[in-house]
Parts: structure tokens; sequence; C-alpha cells
């Protein structure tokens, strides 16, 4: 049994802008276990979005770790290779980006169905294809991108992000350009991922609603103000 699954320390990061320097996150804990959530609120600008690609380490923080404890054992991301940070977000991250990154040249399916290829995971096609059905997409399936709303893109994009049973599943504003009942059914496929495989889930959103759901709710501050 996997005790804590993700814990970052003191995470600290600053953003040059131009000849000053934005301290976006400082000293910011994070620590779950499977099949715990957590909400990230806060305004637009306080770091949500960030703070997310810290905990996937598709950034490296200034200060602070990021560990994770996998079937494989524990890790510090810092001390892995871009190369070994990749394949554990392929094998063990789900990672639903505020702008989607659904591939341009692929269909709904084939953008479903690539993080099963990539993580050698095949036999959960049907699954997944299942998935996409619940969150309303079945006539869609052999469309590409560019042809689907922002909503549809969104639902895409989370069916992508559970399609492999990840062990952390990182969502960023999921939510964001769903009306009600859609929303409701993203948050529903949300939690029974981590109902029915015991994931982790950290979301970033503005929805109370939401934040209410989870198990913990960290509410970073506003950005600071310019000059400050
Ligand atoms: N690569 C970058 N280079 C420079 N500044 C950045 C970069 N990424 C983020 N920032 C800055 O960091 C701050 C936090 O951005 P972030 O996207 O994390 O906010 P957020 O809380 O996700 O906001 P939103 O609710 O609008 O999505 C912003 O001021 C942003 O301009
Ligand atoms: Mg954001």
């Amino acid at each position: 049994m996997i005790d804590q699954l993700l814990n970052a320390k003191d995470l600290a990061k600053s953003f040059e802008d131009g000849a000053s320097t934005r301290a976006v996150l400082r000293r910011i804990s994070v620590s779950l276990k499977a099949g715990e959530t957590l909400a990230l609120c806060g305004p637009s600008g306080s770091g949500k979005s960030t703070l997310l690609n810290l905990l996937a380490g598709v950034i490296a923080p200034d200060a602070g770790e990021v560990w994770l404890t996998l079937p494989d054992g524990s890790m510090n991301l810092a001390s892995l290779s871009e190369k070994q940070r990749s394949a554990v977000r392929r094998r063990h991250m789900g990672y639903v980006f505020q702008f989607f990154n659904l591939v341009p040249t692929l269909t709904v399916r084939e953008n479903v169905l690539l993080p099963l290829e990539l993580a050698g995971r095949e036999a959960l096609a049907e699954e997944a294809l299942s998935r996409l059905s619940s969150l309303g997409l079945d006539t869609r399936l052999n469309d590409f991108p560019e042809t689907l709303s922002g909503g549809e893109r969104q639902r895409t994009a989370i069916a992508r992000a559970l399609a492999h049973r990840p062990l952390l599943v990182l969502a960023d504003e999921p939510t964001g350009n769903l009306d009600a009942e859609r929303s409701e059914g993203v948050v529903s496929e949300l939690w029974k991922a981590v109902r029915e495989q015991g994931c982790a889930l950290v979301v970033a959103t503005h929805s109370e609603a939401v934040a209410q759901r989870a198990d913990r709710v960290l509410r970073l501050d506003a950005p600071p103000s310019e000059g400050a």
C-alpha cells in the first residue's frame, strides 16, 4: 500500500519580469496520499497552474522539493533526468492542461488512446472509450480537435488524462469551459477515478462547488501588485 504519494515541500517559484522578479509561489507545501483530493483555489495569477507544473515536474522550483512515492520507489523529481521525468509522467500522471494541449493532428479517439500506447497499456482502450461516451463524446470520436467546441476539447482532455489509470491526476480548471450539467459529469468522472482507482487528485479551480468536494483546499494568495 502506498502511503504518501506526493510530498512537495517549501516550493518557491519566481519569474523574471523584465528588469524585476515576480515571486509567484513562496514556501508552498502539498502532500497527498492515494485516494485523497486537494483543490487549489485563488485568483487569476495566484500561481495555480504554476504549482501544477511544479508537481508534474514540467518546470523546476527555485527552492523546495517534489517527492513522489511510486510502486518503484520514492524519488525526488529534481534528481531525475528530463527523460526519466517524462517517463514518470507518462506512466503515473494524468494532466488536464488549462488549455487542453490536444494533439491537433489526432482525432478525439486517437488523442485519448495515445497515453495508452505511450504507457504500454493498450488493454485499457475499452475503458477509455467508454469514459469518452460517459462524457458525451461518442459521436465525436473521429473528429479533430479544431472542429470541437471548447467544452468538447476540455472533456476530451479529461478522458485522455484518465485513460492510463494514473496514480496522480493534475487537473487545471477542468470545468472552466463547461455548463453546469457537463461540469457535474466531468467532476463525477474525476472523483470516480479517485474512488475506483485510488488515484490522488489535485484540481485547480475557480468553482466553489468543485472545491467543496475536495478533502482539502489550498488557497493561494493574489499575485503581488506591480513593484511589490
Ligand atoms: N513561463 C512564465 N514566464 C513568466 N511568467 C510566468 C510564467 N508562467 C507563469 N507566469 C506568471 O506567474 C503568475 C501565475 O501564473 P499562473 O498561470 O500560475 O496563475 P493561475 O493561478 O493559474 O491563473 P489563472 O486562474 O488565470 O489560470 C502570473 O503572473 C504569470 O504571468
Ligand atoms: Mg491557471
